[in-house]
């Protein structure tokens, strides 16, 4: 690698800015495909990891393609903006956005600061791509903030590249996405951003070409829609459970309308993580400042079905225990938010579990990967080193992230370890008639006991 800029014709040389879930990703996967790749991030401690080929998080087959990319010298991490700024053609921001402290909105500290920070060192004509999910009018304020720190002035363009990769499928979400989406403010960026794609646009992947402002929605818009679909399974749950109906069944049906479709219309705990509440919230909360809030005012109700999917599955867990928690020794299958994943930000299991341990029930919990972010976040709780030793003795066992490896449990080999055979499915995940028939009672949110 060196540090000069790259020749016209050669392919762009690229820097992410941020190497957390989405930008160490984004950073493996372009080396793989081919790039000359710089990943920048202000944590030394994430920098040296990724150096000596340590993902510090879990994502399936990213570890290997760590290694395939260190191997071919074409990737590397570095603290230094000034490095970044005289290494690379195309730069990619992709810090966080997580909710602001005391308010709905997103928390642009990081965006501002490493934006203005790292425009400082760009002396030649390039281009800024935010990847970062952000409200709509953020890559403007950007473009004047970069343009008046970078010593290149209006050399330096900003373009908008939102990202859809999804943990747990990151590798694969980045190398073969559904569509890119392109917002750019002139045709130079336009085909700088082809350049940087030049791999992914020849396996025929479809791209849209729009301005900064759609394409800052495309990301916030799609995920209002992902969670307005779980809420509302969520919300005919709470029919069915004022009804007897059951909601499993409801889900099938509507599933075999090819215009509603069965994905993200499992009802169960709700969604959490890093992208969909705070996402939600921020959005209607930009509606808001833009005057247009009565738009997207439904999505306040969205999150609100989805904050009493927890309570509701606490009320479960109490209502199967005989009404008094105090002293309930609880299983707690799953930390994460989500399986194949050990991101526990917002994690609808943790919430569950620490409000149970509130109410005095004696949590133990497992989880296949996610165990040690969880015992950091909630020291309070205990942690097993597999589900049958977090049932061993158990009052009750809830499941609350669907792990493959739970859904493969045997209900006798539970049964026989357990205090009480009792148990919350919060995810829909096992099959009732089989751990009915070993003698559990089964309950599952918008199901008939
Ligand atoms: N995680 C996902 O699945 C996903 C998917 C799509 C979009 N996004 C969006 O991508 C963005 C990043 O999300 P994430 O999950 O990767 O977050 P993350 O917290 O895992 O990573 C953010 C990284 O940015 C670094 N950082 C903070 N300030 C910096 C600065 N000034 N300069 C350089 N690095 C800095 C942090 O140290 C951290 O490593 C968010 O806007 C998120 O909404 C995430």
């Amino acid at each position: 690698m060196s540090n000069t800029a790259s020749t016209p014709d050669a392919p762009p040389r690229l820097t992410v800015i941020g190497t957390g879930y989405l930008g160490a990703t984004h950073a493996i996967c372009m080396a793989v495909l081919g790039f000359e790749v710089l990943g920048v991030d202000v944590d030394p401690q994430k920098v040296a990891r990724l150096n000596a080929g340590d993902v510090p998080f879990f994502e399936p087959g990213l570890p290997e393609m760590l290694s395939k990319a260190l191997d071919s010298g074409r990737l590397r991490f570095t603290t230094s903006f000034a490095e970044a700024g005289a290494f690379g053609d195309v730069h990619f921001l992709c810090v966080g956005t997580p909710q602001k402290a005391g308010s709905q909105a997103a928390d642009l500290t990081y965006v501002l600061s490493a934006a203005s920070e790292f425009a400082t060192h760009l002396d030649r004509r390039c281009l800024v791509v935010g990847k970062s999910t952000v409200p709509v009018g953020t890559a403007g304020e950007l473009t004047r903030l970069i343009q008046a720190h970078a010593p290149a002035g209006t050399g330096v363009e900003v373009a908008w590249n939102p990202e859809f990769l999804r943990e747990g499928f990151a590798v694969d979400d980045t190398m073969n996405p559904d569509r890119l989406v392109f917002g750019v403010a002139s045709d130079w960026a336009e085909q700088r951003l082809r350049d940087a794609f030049a791999p992914v646009l020849a396996q025929g992947t479809p791209v849209v070409v729009t301005d900064l402002a759609t394409a800052e929605l495309v990301k916030v818009a799609a995920n209002a829609f992902l969670a307005t679909k779980i809420s509302y399974i969520n919300a005919m749950a709470e029919v069915c459970e004022a009804t007897g109906a059951d909601v499993h069944d409801l889900a099938d049906a509507l599933a075999f309308d090819n215009r509603i479709g069965g994905r993200f219309l499992r009802p169960g705990l709700g969604f959490g993580g890093g992208c969909l509440p705070k996402d939600i919230r921020a959005f209607a909360h930009r509606a808001e400042e833009l005057g247009v809030g009565q738009a997207v005012a439904f999505l306040r109700e969205v999150d609100a079905i989805n904050r009493r999917r927890r309570a509701r599955t606490v009320d479960l867990v109490r209502e199967l225990v005989g009404g008094d928690l105090d002293g309930v020794r609880v299983a707690a299958l799953g930390a994460a938010f989500k399986p194949n994943s050990d991101d526990i930000r917002d994690a609808p299991a943790l919430d569950v579990a620490s409000t149970l341990h509130t109410l005095g029930a004696r949590v133990r919990m497992f989880d296949p990967v996610a165990l040690d972010n969880a015992r950091r976040a909630h020291p309070e709780l205990s942690y097993a080193g597999s589900a049958l030793e977090a049932a061993r003795d158990a009052d009750v066992v809830v499941l609350l992230t669907e792990w493959a490896e739970f859904r493969e449990i045997d209900p006798e080999a539970m049964a026989a370890v357990v205090a009480q055979r009792r148990l919350v499915d919060g995810r829909h995940a096992l099959d009732p008639a089989q751990w009915r028939a070993a003698g559990w009672e089964y309950r599952a949110l918008g199901r008939p006991s």
